[in-house]
């Protein structure tokens, strides 16, 4: 990597180790829903509004696409521990296959919560597409197709940001520990 935003520690996945794995989970989640009549993915904004994008358009099977906005963290780098339904789906999901599609689980809070509220709208099937999961020790849901396990670090581009910033960088990077503490979070 010749030079990265100085505002960044390291960067922990490239876009070729991001696109290549994408293309596995399009290929794993095509064949496994190849039986079934439309797969409704769910991408969860705002975060993964860049991994949905590139992962539905390696899909080989009908699908249709929807978003919900939740929101827990507002702008800092520490979890306020509620999540709230910003933007609700468009259409009922009784007995369709839905996908939640998320770039991170951190505290699996968000996860937890979407899971309880979608089950109790009775989908078909339930499951969930993560990019990155924080490899920490907080209960969550188990997520059915996982990118990538990565540390407990402060992560931002593709998708993720740090007080809106940084979302369209192409690689997924660490952020110094000065740029978020500069905010007294
Ligand atoms: C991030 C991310 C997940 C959630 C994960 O969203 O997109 O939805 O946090 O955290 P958790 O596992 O601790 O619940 P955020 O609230 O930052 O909103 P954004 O996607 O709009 O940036």
């Amino acid at each position: 990597m010749s030079s990265i935003n100085p505002d960044l520690e390291r960067v922990l996945l490239t876009e070729e180790d991001i696109s290549l794995r994408v293309a596995e989970l399009a290929q794993q989640i095509s064949d496994d829903y190849r039986e079934r009549g439309n797969l409704y993915l769910v991408g969860i904004l705002k975060g993964a509004f860049i991994f949905l994008a590139d992962l539905v358009r390696q899909l080989s099977i009908p699908h249709d696409v929807d978003f919900m906005a939740v929101s827990s963290y507002g702008n800092s780098a520490t979890s306020s521990g509620a999540v709230r339904i910003l933007m609700d789906l468009r259409e009922p999901v009784e007995n369709r296959d839905i996908l939640l599609v998320e770039d991170i689980v951190d505290t699996g809070q968000t996860l937890s919560y979407l899971h309880k509220t979608l089950q109790g709208r009775r989908p078909a099937s339930l499951k969930s597409c993560v990019l990155v999961q924080k490899e920490r020790e907080a209960p969550h849901e188990p997520i059915d197709y996982l990118g990538f396990a990565i540390p407990d670090v402060w992560v931002v581009g593709y998708g993720l940001d740090y007080a809106e910033r940084y979302r369209t960088l192409p690689y997924l990077a660490e952020l110094k520990r000065s740029v978020y503490m500069k905010n007294g979070s």
